[in-house]
């Protein structure tokens, strides 16, 4: 039995104990005695016990230090060369050389040299990986994960020696001690290992081969879709049918209010607010000019051959303003409820801001204008002058005022729809009449509501008027 044993290389001696304190004192007097290449093993972590070994704080914690700074210098070096030397380039106006943007990157890369520092330091440090270890051999080392604590000497141990270890470690109390051999199983790799390696290793090649094959070679066949994304949506030609909409029809119809380009709107009357038939009596050649323009759909021109006309006009008197041009003298739609509503809606959208809600000329951007004290600002129009009235101020006129501009006003044909510049005109007739209505005009099956809220206002006022008066007489006395 010795001699069998002493043929074999011994790796170290195997203590067993049964409790934790005998454990410890053991590790004790083992540490007090010399010994260094020491290791215990524990069913479940025991505190202290590294002091007791006398076991040295791992180097870990630094291979994963230097591992980190090392990714920061990479990471840095890399960025400062790329962005700063190499390819300068402008990203959102940042210096070429922004520590702050490259932190996201070096962050990174620090991170992941740091962790592969530890996990592979981790395996340096503890010799893996390996097959096997020669404590395995010991017949009772299984319990070290179910009921007992085992201390072990590593032969290497500059100390060792194994008369002087064994007679130690019966003296610690131990009632198990047991020579660890080096294991004699055959070190070969097994055959079938190396097959299945090689297996993987040649099939790892394969993908590789078709990408290869791929590259050199033509194929017929459509591309393999993994993802089809939106290759394969079905394009519709005109009068096909769908199953996609409720009509089964592959052509949309327009969304309702959609203006094709160069689709005229009404006649040339109501497209310019200008009568063009007497225009084409009056001024041929501006009438054409005029015609031309709307039938090129060029806004601009028009705008420039109505306010020519607008021109032409301010240089002859004010009186002959109807005998140059034949204005449209009515609105031609039908002015009712829903068009006045219409005009309503889009005066206080887009006249309101200047010419005010009541269409005196103190909108927001009159007040505004006032209050900075502008010497140039040319005040917006008051609506209720007399000249701007119907009979003055045609509504074909007003239509054109609003397309077109005037003197410092904008032109609003680009944003305001014909339709609606004419509810504006509409609107503004009623606004005009609200300032300057007699009863007359109110009709008579309301007359009697009309006559009596009036009195109850006037009543009002007459009260206020008191009132004030009141108080004014009231502060005199004091
Ligand atoms: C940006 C401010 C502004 C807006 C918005 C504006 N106007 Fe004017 N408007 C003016 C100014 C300023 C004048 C006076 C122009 C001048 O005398 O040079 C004026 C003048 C007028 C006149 C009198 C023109 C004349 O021949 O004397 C009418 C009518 C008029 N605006 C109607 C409208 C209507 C209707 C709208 C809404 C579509 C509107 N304006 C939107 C500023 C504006």
């Amino acid at each position: 039995m010795s001699d069998t044993k002493s043929e074999k290389i011994v790796h170290g001696m195997m203590a067993e104990f049964t409790t934790v304190d005998s454990l410890l004192s053991a590790c004790r007097r083992i540490r007090d005695a010399g010994y260094t290449k020491t290791d215990a093993f524990t069913p479940f972590p025991v505190h202290g016990i590294d002091k007791a070994l006398g076991i040295k704080p791992t180097v870990l914690p630094w291979i994963c230090f230097f591992a980190g700074i090392t990714g920061t210098c990479i990471a840095l070096t890399m960025e400062i060369w790329m962005n700063g030397i190499d390819y300068r380039y402008i990203i959102s106006g940042k210096p070429f050389i922004s520590l702050p943007a490259f932190i996201p990157v070096a962050f990174e890369l620090t991170i992941l040299l740091a962790s592969f520092g530890a996990f592979f330091g981790m395996w340096a440090l503890n010799g893996l990986p390996r097959f096997s270890n020669p404590v395995f051999t010991d017949p009772r080392f299984d319990r070290a994960t179910d009921d007992r604590f085992f201390l072990y000497i590593d032969a290497k141990d500059d100390r060792y020696d194994a008369a002087g270890v064994r007679s130690l470690l019966t003296d610690t109390g131990s009632d198990y001690i047991n020579e660890v051999v080096e294991d004699d199983s055959p070190k070969a790799v097994p055959r079938p290992i190396y097959m299945i390696w090689g297996a993987a290793v040649a099939a790892s090649i394969i993908p590789l081969l078709c990408v290869l094959l791929m590259r050199v070679t033509n194929s017929s066949q459509p591309r393999f879709h993994i993802f089809p994304d939106m290759d394969f949506s079905p394009a519709k030609d005109a009068q096909q049918t769908t199953s996609l909409f409720g009509d089964n029809r592959a052509m949309r119809p327009d969304v309702p209010g959609t203006v094709a380009r160069g689709q005229l709107i009404g006649s040339l009357d109501v497209m310019t607010g200008i009568d063009v038939d007497s225009l084409q009596a009056m001024n041929a050649p501006r009438a054409e000019r005029l015609v031309a323009a709307f039938m090129q759909d060029d806004q601009a021109a028009v705008a420039e051959e109505v306010t020519e006309v607008a021109t032409e006009e301010e240089e002859q008197a004010e009186a002959s303003v109807m005998q140059t041009t034949p204005w449209v003298k009515e609105n031609p739609l039908t002015v009712d409820q829903a068009l006045l509503s219409r005009g309503q809606l889009q005066f206080g959208v887009y006249c309101s801001v200047c010419h005010g809600m009541d269409g005196r000329g103190n909108g927001l951007v009159n007040q505004r204008a006032q209050e900075r004290g502008f010497d140039t600002w040319v005040p917006p129009s008051n609506m209720h002058e007399d000249t701007l009235y119907s009979d003055k101020y045609p509504d074909g006129k007003l239509f054109s005022t609003i397309s077109n501009g005037i003197r410092k006003m904008p032109g609003y044909a680009g944003q305001i729809t014909v339709q609606d510049r004419w509810a504006i005109v509409a609107y503004v007739r009623a606004l005009q009449l609200s300032q300057n209505a007699s009863l007359d005009s109110v009709p008579a099956s309301r007359k009697d509501e009309v006559s009596q809220a009036v009195e109850s206002a006037k009543k009002e006022l007459q009260r206020q008027a008191e009132e004030a008066a009141q108080a004014a007489a009231a502060r005199e006395e004091k």
